[in-house]
């Protein structure tokens, strides 16, 4: 029996952070001996928001190194770099067609994003989440491994897989999201309401990949919590919350057990632990992914087999859509 198929991808946008990791690349190491895995560097969703073009590339390098320093296997995987397969940008076409201007303004992350980026509303930025929908229906997967900030995305995908399959006949496999529990949604150090961002201004909310072992306990000793001195898990406790989070997902044990460790312990005590934990999970990658970035002959090799087995995946789908629409091929 074939295996499952399974896509996803992460934007070479600014420095990514521990959320990235626990709640997307971490979790897809342990899944592709499972599934047939596609996983991208998605560069044209990037260029939604202004991008300088050198630090573009430089960060779709430190990506892919990053995906192989976490253990993404390129002999089983799929890695590749999203403008580097040109059916990305004509699926999103075909599906522009079939979607409407008004679900696009509904979007979360198009509202946060305009008011971010008053000045740079362009048509890609409402655009985006089609461009995503084309990404992952290209590949035809059973799931989709994403954090819960995604999860609306895909259920967009969803929809407009199911409108083609409707008008025009079965031709997308309709994907579930996958959302890890633990790591799905790792919040801000400073504002804890709001998910941990690499777009974050302020540098001490998030915690980048980059960051040395002394900058992360330093951001954990300044994370936000709250003024009593219990170490649970509560709505109340936003803060306290995440940092469990965030410790169980590094440390790999369940909410409850992170729970267990702490109880009674002190504030201070308790984020300077989290602090370690992360900075000593983050070590070995940290320098496997420098490794990697001195060996760039090898990441293009893998980047362009990559590419290659996109190509192809991604032709098939793309053929049967024109066929579908009624784009003409010779009779
Ligand atoms: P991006 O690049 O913002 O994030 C990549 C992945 O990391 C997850 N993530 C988080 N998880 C937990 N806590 C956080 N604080 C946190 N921040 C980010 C995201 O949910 C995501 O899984 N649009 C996508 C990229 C994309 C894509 C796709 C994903 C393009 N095409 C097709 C899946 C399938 C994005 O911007 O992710």
């Amino acid at each position: 029996m074939e295996n499952k198929v399974l896509y996803s991808a992460v934007q070479p946008s600014g420095n990514l952070t521990i959320g990235n990791y626990a709640g997307a690349i971490r979790n897809w190491v342990r899944m592709q001996s499972e599934f047939d895995c596609f996983f991208a560097i998605a560069d044209m969703h990037a260029i939604t928001v202004r991008q300088e073009p050198a630090l573009l590339r430089r960060r779709t390098a430190e990506l892919a190194a990053l995906y192989l320093a976490c253990g993404i296997d390129p002999e089983r995987c799929t890695l590749y770099v999203q403008s580097q397969v040109s059916a990305h940008a004509e699926l999103a076409w075909a599906l522009n067609c079939i979607t409407y201007v008004g679900e696009m303004e509904r979007m979360t992350q198009f509202k946060d994003k305009s008011r971010k980026h008053a000045d740079n509303i362009n048509m890609g930025l409402m655009d985006y989440p089609v461009l995503m929908a084309a990404d992952i229906l290209l590949y035809q997967p059973h799931y989709v491994p994403v954090g819960a900030d995604q999860k609306q995305h895909v259920e967009i995908t969803r929809d407009i897989a199911i409108r083609f399959n409707n008008r025009y006949g079965e031709t997308f496999r309709v994907p579930e999201p996958y959302i890890m529990k633990e790591g799905a949604s790792i919040k801000s150090l400073q504002e804890p309401a709001k998910k941990m961002s690499k777009s974050d201004e302020n540098a001490n909310a998030s915690v980048y990949l980059t960051d040395d072992k002394d900058t992360i306990i330093r951001k954990f000793k300044r994370a936000v919590t709250d003024s009593d001195n219990e170490i649970r898990v509560s709505p109340e406790k936003a803060g306290i919350s995440n940092l469990l989070n965030i410790y169980a997902s590094f440390a790999g044990c369940s909410l409850a057990e992170a729970e267990n460790t702490f109880r009674g312990k002190g504030y201070g005590d308790f984020k300077l632990a989290v602090g370690e934990t992360v900075a000593d999970a983050l070590a070995p990658v940290q320098e496997e992914q420098r490794r990697l970035l001195s060996d760039k002959e090898y990441l293009n090799s893998v980047l362009q087999a990559g590419a290659e087995r996109a190509f192809k995946a991604s032709r098939k789908t793309l053929s049967k859509v024109y066929r579908k629409i009624g784009f003409y091929r010779g009779e």
